[in-house]
């Protein structure tokens, strides 16, 4: 079992996709163990992206961030951290395959709807940006 972070980012929240992002996660195994609505500050949403600080888009992308609400969620699972992956699809919509989130219901490569930790090293570091010990049911 394993858990991961993943986000419905400002502009699911703001298309009222909290529900058929969750729906997809629910129906393909994944179990909710913490959820939390908030907006993020433009100072968390850089602190949440430190790894592409160097990267072209970080400032847009955390402008993008702490534009709105969120919804951060642990989700667990027999190998969740590739399975939400694999149902979110790839970071670019244009390029995600038929039937994942990204492809059926993101706008650009920005405005992707969602977020999920892509290793096992990134749920260490961004569960616990949202989420202490005794907030996550086991
Ligand atoms: O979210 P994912 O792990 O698929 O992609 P990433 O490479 O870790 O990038 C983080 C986020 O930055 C993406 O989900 C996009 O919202 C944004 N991004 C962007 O705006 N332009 C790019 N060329 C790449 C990423
Ligand atoms: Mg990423």
């Amino acid at each position: 079992m394993e858990n991961t972070l993943s986000l419905i980012k400002p502009d699911g929240v703001r298309r009222n996709l909290i529900g058929e992002v969750i729906r997809r996660f629910e129906q393909n195994g994944l179990k909710v163990t913490a959820m939390e609505m908030l907006w993020l500050s433009k100072k968390e949403a850089e602190g949440f992206y430190i790894i592409h600080k160097d990267r072209p888009f970080y400032d847009s992308l955390t402008s993008f961030m702490s534009s709105g609400p969120i919804v951060a969620l642990v989700l667990r699972g027999e190998n969740a951290i590739s399975k939400t992956r694999e149902l979110m699809g790839a970071t670019n919509p244009a390029e995600a395959v038929k039937g994942t989130i990204r492809r059926d219901l993101a706008e650009s490569i920005e405005a992707n709807v969602v977020h999920g930790s892509d290793s096992k090293g990134s749920a260490i570091f961004e569960i616990p940006y949202f989420f202490s010990s005794i907030e996550i049911y086991a």
